[in-house]
């Protein structure tokens, strides 16, 4: 099974990652806020939602939550995110980004928040965004900075190479990247950006947050590999309390891009 499908095929990591994120970044992650308020300028609440790579489900749910009367849709390539999606107010199907399975010109807000780095042509799914999405109608992006939290990524770097695995090649798009695709077929766009810290003051979280994101470096889940490169992670974070002061701080940050459809 290739990393992406294994990964997305239980949301224990996801969950984690959003978790952590929301509770430990200085000054607050309001991520979900920002998009929250996109959605209701480009719907005035009453308009269809597609959320594209949709996940856990929560962002959809919370619009629901808000008062958003119009459909409310997740669309995922894993079967785990549609079950968990899929409610009283928002239907859930599975699918690619690459090939959605929706009318032409038929969606108001259409949302690829965190998604487009697994997505091998990118180019392909901001084609097929244009054209499902009304003339009018607005494009979600979310993608992390390049180079986010980078001495989270260099301690888990090390614990894979301590282990004797080659390190994958990582995500190609991010927030810096994808700017000339998105103008390519969006010539309209306004950003959000955010710039912040992952702050830990004890390692576990430190150690979670690392062991979530293990499949990324390519140690799949419940190998013999995955044990012994999570036990690495948890002692690196034990150690670095042990050696500093403390609190660890690490850069991060992400940028939200509204584009318009013509
Ligand atoms: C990092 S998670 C982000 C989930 C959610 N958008 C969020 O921000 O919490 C990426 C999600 O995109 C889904 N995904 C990956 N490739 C996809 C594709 N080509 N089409 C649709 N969904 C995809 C994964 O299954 C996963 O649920």
């Amino acid at each position: 099974m290739e990393l992406v499908a294994h990964e997305y095929a239980d949301l224990g990591p996801l969950r984690t990652r959003r978790t952590i994120h929301a509770t430990h970044s200085e000054p607050p992650d309001r991520v979900e806020e920002v998009v929250l308020a996109v959605i209701r300028t480009a719907t005035g609440a009453c308009g269809s939602v597609v959320d594209v790579g949709c996940g856990t489900g929560a962002l959809l749910r919370r619009c629901a939550e808000s008062g958003h009367v119009g459909r409310l849709i997740g669309l995922d390539t894993s079967a785990a995110s549609t079950r968990a999606t899929s409610g009283r107010r928002v239907v859930a199907l599975q699918g690619d980004a690459c090939a959605l399975p929706l009318r032409s010109q038929s969606v108001d807000c259409l949302l690829a928040r965190h998604m487009l780095y697994h997505v091998s042509d990118v180019n392909r799914a901001l084609q097929e965004a244009r054209r499902v999405l009304r003339p009018g109608a607005t494009l979600v992006v979310v993608l992390n900075m390049h180079d986010t939290t980078p001495r989270l990524a260099q301690m888990l770097s090390s614990c894979v190479r301590r282990d004797g695995l080659p390190l994958p090649a990582q995500p190609g798009v991010d927030a810096d990247t994808i700017q000339p695709l998105l103008a390519a077929v969006f010539p309209q766009v306004t950003k959000t950006t955010y710039r912040g810290h992952l702050v830990f003051h004890e390692p576990s979280p430190l150690a979670a947050l690392a062991e979530s994101l293990l499949v990324f470096y390519g140690v799949l889940r419940g190998t013999d590999q995955h044990r012994r490169v999570a036990a690495l992670v948890h002692a690196a974070a034990e150690e670095w309390f042990e050696a500093n002061e403390g609190p660890w701080k690490d850069i991060k940050g992400w940028t939200v891009f509204a584009a318009t459809a013509t």
